[in-house]
């Protein structure tokens, strides 16, 4: 039986991991602690969890401010706070960054996912009421051509930065499972959306360029396909796993929900033309093909079917309602918007892409 008390989240200030804190403490009946350890990178953002602080901090939320490689900080995380359970999220995130600077996602995707491991190891000392799950990818498993999905026994086969790390980061997490019997969970997941998400993935960006009335960039000739997952659909998932999941078992999550980027940007534009009263032909003509992301995947699309008989686990959110809350999301919290653009995220993007 999983002790499940203490629990260690790691980025818990991005866009997945506040999402998830927040899911926990309304909607799962956890009457236990969760430790929220994030560096704020220029994706973490305190502000994400300001409500979470003020209803649940101290006695049942803390937030440490530090990062997952520093050896020595993590060890005393573990001791301080007693922790039973960890849920790894702290990544660094965005395939396009890692294609302009990888050495960021060695360094926090292998070896803090490794220092993490440690650490656990150390301290959990072969007991077997704890738990470590890791958050993955589906990009893990390369790219589909027309036809087919991913399933937990696909050959691995990144192919970006970003996708390396993870996958090196997965193989690592089992390898403490099958050589120190470290009691380990993996979810690979495809496309999150949703509220808090930052703003340089591809459907807060469509809709941010859409209120600015700039273009909307559209990599290659937009025909890449991504299945998208309501986020709190991603966090029900990994629920699941922790409390039900069996130990060193990988877990397949995804939103059977393919699209053709072209087709999401037109329903996004067609969805916002109705918001503001317009014809979608104004936001339409936005649409600029730019070019295409280095080695690009082409379709990512997940079977889910492990998950579903195992766990009982399915999505609950259709696209077409969480665009609408996304969407209704944004436009609603437009000082979170100003906040993070006026950050380390505005001077990246004008350095890397002009100011699109
Ligand atoms: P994000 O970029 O929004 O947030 C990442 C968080 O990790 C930030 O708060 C950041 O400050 C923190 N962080 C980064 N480096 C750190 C370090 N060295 N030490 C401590 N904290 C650090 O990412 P996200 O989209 O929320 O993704 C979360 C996890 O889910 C990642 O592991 C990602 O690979 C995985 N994932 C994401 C998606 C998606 O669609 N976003 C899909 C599948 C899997
Ligand atoms: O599949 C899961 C992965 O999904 C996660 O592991 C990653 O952390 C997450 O960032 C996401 O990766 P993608 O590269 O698929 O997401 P992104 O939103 O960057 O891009 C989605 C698609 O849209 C992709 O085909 C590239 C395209 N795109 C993206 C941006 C930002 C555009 O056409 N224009 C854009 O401006």
């Amino acid at each position: 039986m999983r002790k499940l008390e203490n629990i260690l989240v790691t980025g818990g200030a991005g866009f997945i991991g506040s999402n998830f804190i927040r899911y926990v403490f309304k909607n799962t009946g956890f009457k236990g602690k969760i430790i929220n350890l994030d560096k704020l990178t220029y994706a973490g953002n305190a502000e994400s969890l300001s409500d979470i602080n003020s209803e649940f901090g101290d006695e049942r939320y803390s937030f440490v401010h530090g990062d997952i490689c520093d050896k020595d900080l993590v060890s005393r995380v573990f001791i301080d706070y007693n922790i039973d359970t960890v849920i790894h999220f702290a990544a660094e995130s965005h395939v396009d960054r890692s294609i302009h600077g990888p050495a960021e996602f060695m360094n926090t995707n292998i070896i803090g996912t490794f220092t993490l491991l440690d650490a656990a190891k150390n301290f959990w000392n072969g007991r077997s009421d704890v738990l470590f799950h890791h958050i993955s990818t589906d990009e893990v498993y390369g790219s589909l051509g027309d036809s087919g999905y991913f399933f937990e026994t696909t050959p691995y086969d990144p192919r970006s930065p970003y996708s390396a790390s993870k996958a090196s980061s997965d193989h690592i997490v089992m390898a403490y499972n099958h050589t120190y019997g470290l009691p380990v969970t993996i979810t690979n997941c495809s496309n999150n959306y949703g509220p808090y998400q930052f703003p340089e993935k591809l459907i807060p960006v469509i809709i941010f360029n859409i209120m600015d009335n700039k273009t909307l960039p559209v990599y290659g000739d937009g025909k890449n396909i991504r299945d998208w997952l309501f986020v709190d659909d991603h966090n029900s998932a990994v629920w699941a796993v922790v409390n039900n999941g069996r130990n060193g078992e990988t877990y397949n999550v995804g939103g059977e929900n393919e699209w053709e980027n072209i087709k999401l940007v037109t329903a996004l534009c067609e969805k916002m033309a109705l918001i503001k009263g317009k014809d979608k032909n104004n936001f339409e003509s936005l649409i600029n093909y730019v070019k295409d992301r280095p080695g690009h995947d082409r379709r990512y699309a997940i079977n889910c079917d492990k998950i579903k008989l195992e766990l009982g686990w399915k999505q609950t959110v259709s696209f077409d309602q969480g665009l609408d809350l996304t969407i209704d999301w944004y436009l609603k919290n437009t000082q979170w918007i100003s906040n993070i653009r006026s950050g380390e995220y505005k001077k990246w993007i004008e350095k890397n892409y002009g100011s699109r």
